[in-house]
């Protein structure tokens, strides 16, 4: 159960998004979480101004190996970008409310896109370690949502549409992108899980039954906070292991942490490719 809070998400996500606007005239377009492995994108981005999270009022701050704590505001050509080095994830025992709290930060300070990157195990049979599946749809196994709680209408509805939480016209721009690239890509269906063990075999098999491709701890609470404020979400998922039971060997965070830097170069291709062009598409929501 989410522990209500004092004050409103609201009226943080303003005080932050002032820390934010005091360090940078760059006005955001797409937001970018950075998973497992992928940091050093945020390194790639021009004329950055890198922002530690501990600087930013509310922000939370990552203990996970393999994520760094800083907001890189920067150009991918002409398109500005605020990345995310890092995220914390539910299975550090953060409310939910506390894992998308940047999203919602990058939100009030207008970016129209989200590109949300993560580690994931590989169910369906044709993924293989090292691939990269673009989410076309969730399953939410978490057992929690990042909106329960008193709905602040500033922020978005109630009730939240989710039936295409992934945008449809990003999905394509990313497989085209993929495939000019030359970079073998999937779409796929990711069942996020709250972790931190990874799933048993049997967990496997029941997941696969019921329509997911693929299982993740992360994503999806910043996807739900994301549509809650009309920002059009992307996903891409590194396979960074088979999920457990598929080959019978052991899962290791050290695998998923070798593989994603294995792919790093490809999925930092494929992002420099593709925010442009997403950027390109995005017109701010209309809220507020
Ligand atoms: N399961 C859940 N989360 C993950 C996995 C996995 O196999 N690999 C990377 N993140």
């Amino acid at each position: 159960m989410e522990e209500p809070v004092a004050g409103s998400e609201f009226e943080r996500a303003k005080q932050a998004a002032a820390a934010v606007r005091a360090r940078t005239r760059l006005h955001p377009q797409v937001a970018l979480v950075l998973g497992s492995g992928l940091g050093a994108f945020a390194d790639t981005l021009a004329g950055a101004v890198r922002i530690p999270y501990h600087e930013i009022p509310h922000f939370p701050r990552p203990t996970a190996e393999g994520h760094a704590g800083n907001l890189v505001l920067g150009r991918v050509g002409t398109a500005v970008v605020a990345a995310m080095q890092g995220r914390v994830h539910y299975y550090e025992g953060r409310p939910l409310r506390e894992v998308v709290f940047p999203i919602r930060v990058l939100g009030y300070l207008g970016v129209g896109a989200a590109i949300l990157t993560s580690a994931a195990g590989g169910i369906h049979p044709s993924y293989g370690q090292g691939g990269l599946v673009v989410l076309r749809d969730h399953i939410n196994l978490q057992g929690s949502n990042p909106l329960i709680g008193p709905n602040e209408e500033k922020l978005g509805p109630r009730f939240v549409d989710m039936t295409e939480a992934y945008d449809r016209r990003y999905r394509e721009i990313a497989l085209e992108e993929g495939q000019r690239l030359d970079i073998a890509m999937h779409e796929g269906v990711y069942a996020a899980v709250s972790g931190p063990s990874y799933e048993t075999p049997a967990e496997i098999g029941f997941l696969r039954a019921i329509g997911a491709d693929l299982v993740g701890m992360s994503t999806v609470p910043e996807v739900i906070a994301a549509r809650h404020m009309g920002i059009r979400c992307l996903a891409i998922s590194c396979v960074t292991n088979l999920a457990a039971g598929i080959t019978g060997a052991p899962l290791s965070h050290q695998e998923v942490i070798e593989t994603g830097e294995r792919v790093r170069g490809k999925f930092a291709a494929l992002l420099e490719a593709v925010i442009p062009r997403i950027a390109e598409d995005s017109k701010p929501p209309a809220r507020r």
